[in-house]
């Protein structure tokens, strides 16, 4: 078994590292605009219900998943689900999600990760120095058409960084990103979120408190409680915040020892990507928002553009109310904290594509790293080149929400069902440096899969309208204009081509398990002798 020689540092650099895998962009810019999207306060109670019997959870099962197979020589989730249950041979194809969910959400995530070195660029050149609302606005707008080469240059130095950090190994790279990123994220998270919450009518142009936006997202609403969306979104950004169901934390976990503490550390990392979402996350875009324009203007401008909307097309204009030098200042803390905060989440998506490659075919770490930096940049280029016909919001939804769903309640029926609960226990608690609250067992067994076999059911006839391209179609209907249709139409065309591109990637990954198996077989290193 080609056992490629890997490991953490040290436990603060794992926490961290995980840590960072989960705090990402969905933090600033996704959790804030689902909450808005939901009802704000009404969306919270399903939010904290969703994390406590759905996301921690998910994180003990995918660490002890993850060591379990790393502890055999697999890490990536093919294989790691593969030696859970050796003797069916589908759990494999079932992996496949997790290498593919990585290279698709890579894929669109690294381009707006590269926006904020953009942002961060344009802010400290003064860009964004007088121009009015509409201008900041429509600078999104330029930046992210095919027009301009800047978000070209920015986007290929990004990911070029992503993978030489890659090349240097977990210890050598990720973990030294995450020491130095992680804690600076947090300090600007900080300073930014008192100054959201203390902005105050009157003041620098601000015609409303920005505790007034706080209030509407903390103020408990049970209005909505039943709403099935509501239940959804929540589930969705449980899962996509806390990076579950998407084979990044099995792949960090596989490069423990086989007794490192487990449940300690996913409860660290997973209670500090919480801090962060609720505490930070809730802080900023909203608070300072509402702070000019109100609950309703700062619905408005989410209904019209979502988290990047508010986050890229309006706060750079707010900032210029506060002086010139705040302006800059303020720039550079807020697009400078969703840089750390995406790239230490887009290293977290390159390593089990790394791992599978090094595992499976005996790949060098270095070309392992550039052949993700390769994938990445060609599964990108639709993303970067046809933004506007939303590619990049069609491998959000695929990729970034149902996939994971997907995934995440076969790996639970494994874990607790096929692999067993008595084993899983024993996985969880084995080195666990907190007594594992006995509940969970009961929750793992039945609660999780429930709710996970709940919520997909219940998200088929969004998928299933999501196929047909429902909403476009009824654009389409409610337009008159012969461009508006034409265009939609385009849009239509575009989409179907970026489905069609992500299934043959799945297509494609699923064929390289089947290859990888046969050369197992092949070599006589069969998974179930190594058991
Ligand atoms: N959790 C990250 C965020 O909140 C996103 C993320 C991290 C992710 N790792 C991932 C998404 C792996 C898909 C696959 O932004």
């Amino acid at each position: 078994m080609s056992n490629h020689s890997e490991s953490w540092g040290s436990r603060v650099g794992l926490v961290l590292a995980m840590a960072g895998n989960a705090v990402g962009l969905g933090n600033f810019l996704r959790f804030p605009v689902q909450a808005v999207q939901n009802g704000g306060g009404a969306f919270i109670i399903p939010y904290l219900v969703c994390f406590l019997l759905m996301g921690l959870p998910l994180l003990f099962v995918e660490w002890s998943m993850g060591r379990f197979g790393g502890s055999k020589g697999h890490h990536s989730t093919p294989f790691i689900l593969d030696s859970m249950a050796p003797k069916q041979f589908l759990w494999k194809y079932i992996g496949v999600f997790g290498i593919f969910t990585n290279i698709a959400v890579a894929a669109y995530y690294c381009y707006l990760e590269s926006w904020t070195l953009g942002y961060i660029w344009h802010s400290i050149s003064g860009t964004f120095t007088g121009m009015d609302r509409g201008q900041v606005a429509g600078f999104f707008s330029d930046y992210t058409s095919f027009d301009g080469y800047q978000n070209v240059v920015f986007w290929v130095f990004c990911l070029a960084l992503n993978t030489y950090v890659l090349s240097r190994g977990l210890s050598g790279g990720v973990e030294k990103v995450a020491k130095v990123g992680m804690p600076l994220l947090i300090l600007f998270g900080v300073i930014l979120a008192i100054k959201g919450v203390t902005l105050k009518s009157g003041v620098d142009g601000a015609v409303y408190d920005g505790m007034e936006g706080l209030n509407f997202l903390w103020t408990p609403d049970f209005s909505t409680i039943w709403t099935p969306k509501v239940w959804l979104a929540a589930a969705g950004q449980v899962f996509f915040t806390l990076s579950v169901g998407m084979g990044s934390i099995q792949c960090y976990a596989s490069y423990l020892r086989k007794r490192d503490d487990i449940a300690l550390n996913a409860m660290s990392a997973g209670w500090m990507n919480e801090f962060v979402e609720v505490v930070l996350g809730a802080a900023v875009v909203i608070p300072i928002t509402v702070g000019y324009f109100g609950i309703d203007g700062m619905k408005a401008l989410v209904a019209e553009a979502g988290g990047l909307g508010l986050g890229f097309r309006t706060l750079p204009y707010l900032f210029q109310q506060w002086g010139p030098i705040l302006a800059i200042v303020a720039g550079v803390l807020w697009f400078g904290l969703l840089f750390f905060a995406g790239v230490t989440s887009s290293l977290a998506m390159g390593t089990p594509v790394m791992g599978f490659l090094r595992d499976e075919f005996g790949f060098k770490r270095t070309s392992a790293a550039w052949s993700f930096g390769a994938i990445v940049f060609i599964l990108g280029l639709p993303t970067v080149l046809f933004f506007k016909y939303g590619v990049f919001d069609e491998y959000d939804y695929w990729a970034g929400t149902v996939s994971l769903v997907v995934f995440a309640m076969f790996e639970i029926i494994l874990f607790a069902w096929v692999f067993g609960m008595d084993k899983g226990w024993k996985e969880i608690t084995r080195g666990a440096d907190i007594n594992v609250p006995l509940v969970f067992r009961f929750i793992i067994k039945f609660v999780t899969p429930a709710i996970l076999i709940g919520v997909f059911f219940g998200s088929l006839p969004g998928i299933w309208d999501a196929i047909v391209n429902k909403a476009i179609h009824t654009e389409i209907a409610a337009a008159t204009d012969g461009a508006v249709i034409a265009e939609l139409k385009r849009k239509i065309f575009f989409v179907n081509i970026s489905r069609l591109l992500l299934v043959a990637v799945w297509g494609f990954i699923a064929f390289l398990v089947y290859k990888a198996y046969k050369n197992r077989t092949r070599d006589g290193r069969f998974t179930t002798n190594d058991v």
